[in-house]
């Protein structure tokens, strides 16, 4: 059931969408229609209601997260490479208004130097990275501590 307080949006940046085409060493192989039926299940088993937004143009990420306060009521973060030296959308993530949680499928500290610095995480209540679609779980039960009651 949908309750004022437990609308969650999922955000994927860029080359998300195409991420069973992408390295499965860091990223498993699983497609990306499956990683969100996934995470709105994790989302239905914890009583939360999953929404879904991804694109590869920047403004258009940011532009979404002006929007944020009025559609959910917390969100999760996979903004891919822009995380590592988008200011910009740091920015918009600081007053976006709903607690966020930052996820990365690969293990971006054990990947080259650039992955290591995330430009979003000091936004965020927490950073999950390296468990692949698990992780997402995990962000949602973080995220459901944060929720407003
Ligand atoms: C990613 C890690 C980023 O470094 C990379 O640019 C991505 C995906 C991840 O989910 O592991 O596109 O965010």
């Amino acid at each position: 059931m949908t309750t004022r307080h437990n609308r969650i949006q999922i955000m994927h940046g860029v080359n998300l969408d195409q991420i069973g085409r992408r390295d499965p060493q860091h990223y498993g192989g699983i497609t990306f229609l499956k990683l969100e039926r996934a995470i709105d299940a994790f989302a239905a088993d914890l009583g939360l209601d999953a929404r879904f937004f991804q694109t590869n143009h920047e403004g258009e990420f940011v532009e979404h997260l002006h929007r944020l306060d009025e559609v959910a009521d917390g969100v999760i973060v996979n903004a891919g490479a822009w995380s590592h030296y988008s200011r910009a959308i740091g920015d918009a993530l600081a007053f976006a208004g709903v607690p966020a949680v930052e996820v990365h499928l690969s293990d971006v500290m054990a990947r080259e130097r650039w992955r290591h610095m995330s430009v979003l995480s000091e936004h965020c209540v927490a950073t999950i990275t390296g468990k692949g679609v698990d992780g997402y779980r995990e962000a949602l039960v973080a995220l459901r501590g944060k929720l407003r009651t």
